[in-house]
């Protein structure tokens, strides 16, 4: 494999990944229960999402001179954030993806690797069921 292709390059680079993010924030998450934590007008968190997942993916780092360390968990805390938050955000991704211009075998691990993001962002826990039934 040639090293000096980054992930981000192998993923379609901003090609794949501009018409992705618009996607997902635009037209899924947009539309789902967690709009509501979001600013109404989604275009700076897009663009935060972009310049993160450029430098995340080993491209062009925009996102740390601007944001500063990602801090992707502290970032969060602000915002409830439950399990069905994180399927929901993984629901509307995946849907994205599959409109995308991602390459076929490389959808399943990069879903993989936003889950494991996303399920490091849960931050509301519902109690234990009652083991008395
Ligand atoms: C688990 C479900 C998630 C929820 C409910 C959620 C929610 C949010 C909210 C409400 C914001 C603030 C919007 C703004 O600053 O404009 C935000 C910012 C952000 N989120 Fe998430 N998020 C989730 C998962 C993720 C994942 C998996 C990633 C990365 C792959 C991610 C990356 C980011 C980034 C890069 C920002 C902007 C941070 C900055 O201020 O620079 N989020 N998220």
């Amino acid at each position: 494999m040639n090293d000096s292709i980054s992930d981000y390059d192998r993923l379609g680079g901003d090609a794949a990944f501009e018409p992705l993010l618009r996607d997902f924030y635009f037209t899924r998450l947009a539309a789902s229960p967690l709009a509501s934590l979001f600013p109404p007008d989604l275009d700076e968190t897009y663009r935060k999402q972009l310049a993160f997942q450029r430098m995340y993916w080993g491209g062009r780092d925009d996102y740390t001179p601007w944001r500063g360390h990602p801090r992707m968990r502290a970032r969060h805390l602000p915002f409830p954030i439950d399990p069905a938050a994180a399927a929901t955000w993984m629901a509307c991704m995946s849907a994205a993806v599959i409109d995308s211009a991602i390459p076929p075998e490389w959808r399943e691990p990069f879903l993989a690797r936003l889950n494991l993001i996303a399920q490091a962002m849960i931050n509301q826990h519902a109690p234990p069921a009652s083991p008395l039934g």
